[in-house]
């Protein structure tokens, strides 16, 4: 069942125009996040940042916060899977020249089983020169790294980490943060605001030194462990960048820390 503008549907039946900007134009931004046994994680925080990503888009949300949190319950609830992912999508709306936004944003609300990869494998990341058009919003742009994927197969990699200008930012749809000396780093400048982030950022200073900052390409291949952050991921190694390999190419000590307490975290926070 999918909530679309006001009603809750068969998936089968929940369909959007064909003059939907989001369509036409790419005009859009969405949000994800999980729901474990009944539980959403983190989301607040996930209501704040979608409407952060609607005011900077200058997206009207039709529906309250208020009103926005119970239809996310009732999707819950009608889509009982122990682990589900649930997605908020909103677009500019039914154009009338194609180009203009509608008043009325569409909005949709739906939820699917979700699985998580297992904790104790990494991913390869391929670097790639990029940077988001307005990284701090969650816009439905992803063009970029999905013409990539031939490109990814070919070199043997699981996903892109995005540089520019000697600096690096994030990767496709998770966040990258560094470890050295026992010092955790992820940049502040071109990365999206990754709930997972803010929340590791948050217990991780408990335990660790931790910096938001700069981070050079230099620094990031010298880097001891690095990581990568999402809702969709929680906390994944980065075993190799461009045939680099980091460490002993498994799950560093420390990543494998922050791993455990980031599962903590999200039973505190259901
Ligand atoms: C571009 C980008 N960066 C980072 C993230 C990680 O954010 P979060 O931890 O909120 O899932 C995502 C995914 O949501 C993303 O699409």
């Amino acid at each position: 069942m999918i909530y679309l503008n006001g009603e809750i549907l068969p998936t089968e039946k929940a369909q959007l125009h064909v003059s939907d900007l989001g369509l036409l134009r790419g005009y859009g931004i969405f949000d994800f996040f999980r729901a474990i046994d009944g539980q959403p994680i983190f989301i607040e925080d996930h209501l704040d940042r979608f409407h952060n990503s609607a005011k900077l888009m200058g997206l009207p949300i039709p529906e309250s916060r208020e009103k926005l949190r119970e239809i996310i319950h009732e999707i819950i609830r009608l889509n009982p899977h122990k682990l589900l992912g649930i997605k908020m999508i909103m677009t500019g709306g039914y154009s009338e020249d194609g180009y203009t936004p509608s008043p009325k944003s569409n909005l949709v609300v739906m939820g699917k089983p979700f699985e998580f990869k297992p904790a104790d494998v990494g991913m390869k990341l391929m670097s790639m020169e990029y940077r988001r058009e307005i990284p701090e919003i969650k816009t439905l742009n992803y063009i970029v790294p999905i013409r990539a994927i031939q490109q990814m197969k070919t070199v043997g990699a699981d996903d892109v980490l995005y540089y520019q200008n000697g600096k690096i930012s994030e990767s496709s749809r998770s966040n990258i943060f560094i470890v050295k000396d026992e010092k955790i780093i992820t940049p502040l400048d071109g990365a999206l605001f990754g709930v997972t982030r803010k929340h590791i950022l948050n217990f991780a200073k408990n335990h660790f030194t931790v910096e938001e900052r700069d981070v050079s390409t230099q620094e990031y291949f010298e880097a001891d462990e690095v990581f990568t952050t999402g809702s969709t991921k929680r906390i994944v190694a980065i075993t190799e960048t461009d045939k680099h390999i980091f460490g002993n190419g498994g799950v560093g000590k420390i990543t494998k820390k922050l791993q455990d307490l980031l599962l903590e975290e999200e039973k505190n926070n259901r």
